[in-house]
């Protein structure tokens, strides 16, 4: 575990992952039923505490891809370096109508954890344009819907009011009093529109935690889209202000300019320890491959400048910071690069790379990963690794990256 043992003062911050379904609203980006599994098996070993799979209604496509997450993956224990281990809960997201909540329940259901997300709009902007239904229809339908959820037998019920941080917030209260009532466990805050500011995201989180009637024992959760590049700010002011789930994505991605960056917003709390009153089950170390993976099945390739995981986040160009490094690397590094699974040293991987280079680089890459226990588990693997990479050297001209060997090792190793 890269965090410290969660000192009994902090709460647990639940890590709600929806790469795979706000994730996949990407402009572009489709995945196929294997791909999801793979990804939501590598989500497990991350540490996520509750996996947003898909949008069953949306296709049957989707339906049997959170099916197989449910039932190839539900099982499997996340956080399993911390003492709180468990399944991942899988989760489904619906509508506020029965067809939708129904389909979702099917999906998840065979998961030992699972939750139905349900969520209908409260913005007077969209109640009049898109759903054209007064406020006192909206607490209806979504009354009816978190009732509906837990009538069919689903335990779980999370709720969210879509355009959240454009609705009135005397409304929002109202809306969610009354889905509490209803057996809402979770109330998620959903900043639809990437419109707020961390100080106007943050009061609108506390407002809501001191204003709602009934709210003791349900988990606020904060849902932060960047159309400003405020998303991860956002999130953080959330959390400063009660938020104990935050939803994010792997590399940001998601509908428009993306969702809250997994690995940020985990980074942030991990370099500010005693800002944020939380701790989380992430093991850091496998950020870097997750994103890797990300980056690879959704063909959604990172921007060089991102932050923790894009190419540049530790390269240090100018003669004063390369000099500063070289002395001491906290000048201009704030985090370690290996911490999130980065390699630290800079070799390039060729023709003329050798096996020690070559198995330096293979561990720092896969270390606590899945392809680490596969490799132990097969004392030939290195050689055919080693074979292969030559292989590959020697047709590629422009050196081999880590994308080629996480590729070479997707190829030797029937770890998915
Ligand atoms: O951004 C949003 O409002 C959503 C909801 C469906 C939670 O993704
Ligand atoms: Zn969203």
């Amino acid at each position: 575990m890269t965090q410290p043992p969660a000192p009994s003062a902090k709460d647990k911050l639940i890590i709600f992952d929806t790469t795979l379904r706000d994730g996949e609203q990407s402009p572009g980006v489709t995945l196929t039923a294997n791909e999801k599994v793979e990804i939501a098996k590598q989500l497990s070993r991350l540490g996520v505490d509750v996996c947003e799979a898909g949008f069953p209604i949306a296709s049957d496509g989707d339906f049997e891809a959170v099916e197989r997450i449910a039932k190839e993956v539900g099982h499997l224990m996340t956080g399993r370096m911390s003492p709180t281990a468990k399944p991942m809960t899988i989760c489904a997201l619906a509508r506020a109508v029965p067809a939708d909540i129904q389909r979702a329940y099917d999906a998840i259901r065979h998961a030992p954890n699972h939750r139905v997300h349900t969520f209908l709009a409260t913005s007077d902007i969209h109640l009049e344009y898109k759903l054209k239904i007064s406020r006192t229809e909206c607490v209806a339908r979504a009354v009816a819907a978190v009732k509906f959820a837990r009538d069919i037998g689903c335990n779980d019920v999370e709720f969210s009011p879509e355009d959240a941080g454009r609705s009135d917030r005397t409304f929002l209260c109202t809306v969610l009093a009354a889905v509490i009532k209803a057996g809402a466990t979770t109330l998620n805050i959903p900043d639809t529109v990437g419109y707020n500011t961390p100080e106007e995201y943050g009061a609108m989180i506390r407002f809501l935690v001191d204003n709602v009637e009934g709210a003791k024992g349900v988990t606020w959760s904060t849902h932060c889209h960047n159309d400003l590049g405020l998303a991860t700010a956002n999130t953080l002011a959330g959390v400063a202000n009660g938020a104990r789930q935050v939803e994010v994505t792997i590399n940001g991605i998601g509908e428009r300019a993306g969702n809250t960056s997994l690995e940020e917003l985990v980074m942030a709390i991990f370099t500010h320890p005693t800002a944020y009153p939380v701790y989380h089950t992430i093991d850091t170390y496998q950020i870097y491959h997750t994103s890797q993976l990300v980056t690879k099945k959704t063909g959604m390739v990172i921007q060089a400048n991102k932050a923790i995981v894009g190419a540049n986040a530790f390269a240090h160009e100018s003669g004063i910071h390369q000099d500063g490094v070289l002395k001491n690397k906290s000048t201009y590094e704030i985090i370690e690069p290996a911490v999130v699974g980065i390699p630290s040293n800079s070799l390039v991987l060729g023709k003329h790379s050798g096996r020690n280079a070559f198995r330096t680089r293979l561990s720092e890459i896969t270390r606590n990963s899945i392809y680490e226990d596969a490799m132990k588990a097969d004392a030939s693997m290195f050689e055919k690794l080693f074979a292969a990479f030559k292989k590959l050297a020697d047709t590629k001209k422009s050196g081999v990256t880590d994308q080629d060997l996480f590729a070479l090792l997707d190829d030797q190793l029937n770890v998915h």
